[in-house]
């Protein structure tokens, strides 16, 4: 087979919240000498990327999905963030807490709970059960009265003053189809338009150059939601692949191809996408 041109999507991979969070789990891991409290555990998985997990665990960074679970030492809170009680009860088991929320995510903690201390009832744009909503949730407290994704699922009756926040990888048009119908039968609206851009910039620069090229492959968990978002973008415009690792390639995917493009969700890291590219130029 003749040599692929491959070409990397100009936005792709981990995204600031997940490099940062990455960067401050590995700061944490045993071979870093640093004089964290062991053992050292993230509190669910630190990012939707089973590669990553099974590389954090082989540097001493495991998960419990409970406190209970964890026989002391250091607890890394994820980027997705969690609710101030969870936090609050590490510390006051003795935990020594690092908090790997992301700053973006961080700010929608602080919006909701300054809405609901001005008095305002909160209503959530974003997935009911995604744990950055749940997240949200307990940071707003008894302010938050609905979570909802579409303006169908609004309560039937709004109070007059509303306080709107929105998850950071909700759409822009969920978060204008949502807030317009708020704004149609509420007198006051304080809304915070708290989506962060990593998410949508992949999707566009994925779908750019799945126009130009033979065969796309996308690189990211499969249990990524974003990275699965990915695919079917790609998969729109040309034959598409969504792997793990570049020992997933098949050569036969790139019969009669010349150009190749490379994306990859915001939980895959840089290196996992290098592997990849430089596979792709040996096939
Ligand atoms: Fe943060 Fe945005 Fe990533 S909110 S975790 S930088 S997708």
């Amino acid at each position: 087979m003749a040599a692929l041109s491959v070409e990397v999507a100009n936005k792709a991979g981990a995204c600031y919240g997940v490099n940062r969070a990455l960067d401050m789990a590995y700061a944490c891991s045993p071979s870093a000498a640093s004089t964290t409290p062991m053992p050292v555990y993230t509190l669910g998985p630190l990012i939707h990327n089973p590669r990553v997990v099974a590389e954090l665990a082989e540097n001493g960074i495991g998960v419990v999905e409970s406190l209970d679970l964890a026989a002391g030492g250091t607890i890394i809170i994820r980027s997705h963030g969690t609710s101030p009680q969870v936090i609050n009860e590490a510390k006051d088991r003795g935990f020594n807490v690092v908090d790997a929320t992301c700053p973006f995510v961080s700010k929608v903690h602080e919006h909701v709970r300054t809405l609901g201390e001005e008095g305002y009832k909160v209503i959530i744009i974003g997935e009911e059960g995604h744990a950055e909503v749940e997240g949200i949730r307990a940071w707003g407290g008894d302010a938050v009265i609905a979570v909802v994704d579409d303006p169908a699922a609004l309560p039937l009756e709004l109070p007059e003053h509303v306080g709107v926040v929105v998850q950071t990888t909700q759409s822009e048009t969920c978060y204008r189809g949502v807030l317009a119908e708020i704004e149609k039968r509420c007198a006051d609206v304080k809304a915070f338009k708290t989506i962060c851009s990593a998410t949508q910039q992949r999707q566009q620069a994925a779908a750019e150059l799945a126009q130009r090229v033979d065969v796309m492959v996308v690189i990211g968990g499969r249990n990524s939601g974003n990275t699965k978002r990915l695919f079917e973008i790609c998969s729109e415009h040309c034959p598409s692949f969504h792997i793990e690792a570049a020992d997933e390639l098949q050569s036969s995917w790139f019969e009669g191809a010349t150009r190749v493009g490379v994306t990859a969700g915001a939980s895959t890291p840089q290196e996992h996408i290098n592997d990849v590219v430089s596979a792709l130029k040996e096939l």
